[in-house]
């Protein structure tokens, strides 16, 4: 019986990757800011594709190419500047391929000890970068929202009874809030944060009282609405004192240790008990990323361990270092490894310099647009995140101003709120956004169509 022709060198016709390496290399020289459908147009371009027999490879690949791929915004396009952009590099984009080609098995050491190996170095790089001890570790997951579910399962379980209410911000992601929900976590002490959005050691204490029941604290390393780093080294003191696990969810702004001239906004990190920092976000890998480290790991280990007779073989003796072990998550692609090869392939201060582009565009953003008559900024912008106002626009206006500039094919803006009031939020990361992009934004502010 002849095999089904999924698999093998004949699976697809000779030279049929050139075409795909192609498709890849044109994305990689210019995303397209791109667009978006409605329903009723998106799902009649796909009718007929899931056939008995098959469209061939040309025809399935023209769907992908005409129908499903440019109908979407372009995340990774230097145009998008709304919600947390991914704007993955080069060398992230091809290893990201290998990996996918590779299927490595990189829940466990004893399939995958060399990607494994790999994501652990640089695991330590971050760590080092935190100032975290040499018993630090943890593992790649794929995404922030993931990586702060397992944190926190691992915090939850270790609050001794009664003493299991979080404290976290009134700016903390969604993602934190979801997860105490997940979690049971329901006595929660939300911190108001003031005008500059900054979650202080001083707030969380007055906020506190003599309460004694708190068992977790959450902190932003970047907030997301805002990019503001919060008083890391003043939560670390409280909590020190109530003996309280500390979480920082760096998944946005923890590429900013990488900067000199931001590293003291960190000071306090090299005491959190576990941290994320998704290099998918500002560490310029591809989608589906996020870096989980504990102080200790092997609390996280007694937590996250899957165990059954078919996988039990996977532990050992010695403990090896299995990334599943880590987090809620068992099959598992070795996502490190994009930033791994990017970091090997251009070094460290490739990266330095491309995370500060992202903050000297906002920083020239920032001043251009407190210089444009009837608009303010909300605050000064601390990583790359910008956020400001329009005298006399509402929540109409704003969203009217993003649909214009996406139509007009000039950049994916989203509005935001902030403490309620809705104002226009931009963010820097792509290190080939234009500054006349800039120019054209403040210009698009006069009016509104
Ligand atoms: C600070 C922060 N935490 C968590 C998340 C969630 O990450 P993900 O979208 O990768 O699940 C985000 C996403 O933007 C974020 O900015």
């Amino acid at each position: 019986m002849s095999p089904p022709p999924l698999h093998g060198p004949t699976a697809l016709p000779a030279g049929w990757s050139a075409r795909v390496a192609e498709w890849i290399d044109a994305r990689i020289a210019q995303a397209p800011l791109g667009r978006t459908v409605a329903a009723s147009e998106m799902y009649p371009l796909l009718d007929g594709v899931i056939t008995a027999d098959g469209l061939g490879v040309e025809s399935a690949w023209r769907r992908f190419t005409d129908a499903v791929a440019p109908n979407s915004i372009g995340l990774d396009s230097e145009r998008f500047l709304a919600f947390i952009p991914v704007s993955p590099s080069a060398a992230g984009v091809w290893m990201e391929a290998a990996v996918g080609a590779a299927t490595f098995s990189a829940e466990s050491w004893l399939e995958a000890a060399g990607p494994v190996a790999a994501e652990n170095q640089t695991l330590r790089w971050l760590a080092d970068l935190m100032g975290l001890p040499a018993g630090a570790g943890g593992c790649f997951m794929s995404g922030g929202s993931i990586g702060n579910l397992s944190a926190l399962t691992v915090a939850r379980d270790q609050c001794a009874p009664g003493r299991r209410t979080v404290a976290c911000a009134d700016t903390a992601h969604a993602s934190v809030f979801n997860s105490m929900h997940m979690l049971g976590l329901t006595d929660v002490v939300v911190v108001p944060t003031g005008s500059d959005g900054r979650f202080t050691g001083v707030a969380l204490a007055a906020a506190i009282g003599e309460r004694t029941d708190i068992g977790i604290v959450v902190a932003a390393g970047g907030s997301t609405n805002a990019g503001v780093v919060d008083d890391l080294a003043g939560l670390a003191d409280v909590c020190e004192r109530l003996g309280a696990w500390l979480h920082v969810d760096a998944a946005y702004g923890g590429a900013a240790l990488l900067l000199p001239e931001r590293r003291a906004l960190f000071d306090g990190v090299e005491r959190v008990n576990s941290i994320i920092v998704d290099p998918h976000k500002w560490l310029f890998a591809p989608e589906g990323s996020c870096a989980l480290l504990y102080r200790d790991p092997n609390l996280a280990r007694a937590v996250h361990t899957q165990h059954g007779p078919y996988i039990d073989v996977l532990h050992g003796d010695e403990p090896l270092w299995n990334p599943s072990d880590f987090g809620y998550q068992l099959t598992r692609r070795a996502t490190g490894l994009p930033l791994w090869f990017a970091l090997a392939v251009h070094g460290v201060d490739a990266h330095v310099q491309a995370v500060r582009v992202g903050v000297e565009l906002a920083t020239a953003a920032a001043a251009k647009l407190a210089a444009t008559p009837g608009v303010s900024l909300v605050m000064e912008p601390m990583l790359g995140v910008v956020m400001f106002r329009r005298e006399g626009w509402g929540a109409a206006e704003w969203k009217a101003w993003g649909d214009g500039l996406l139509r007009d094919g000039v950049a994916f803006v989203a509005a935001s709120t902030w403490k309620g009031e809705p104002v226009g939020r931009l963010v820097f990361m792509h290190p080939r956004t234009p500054t006349t992009l800039i120019d054209e934004i403040v210009a698009s502010l006069s009016d509104v169509s």
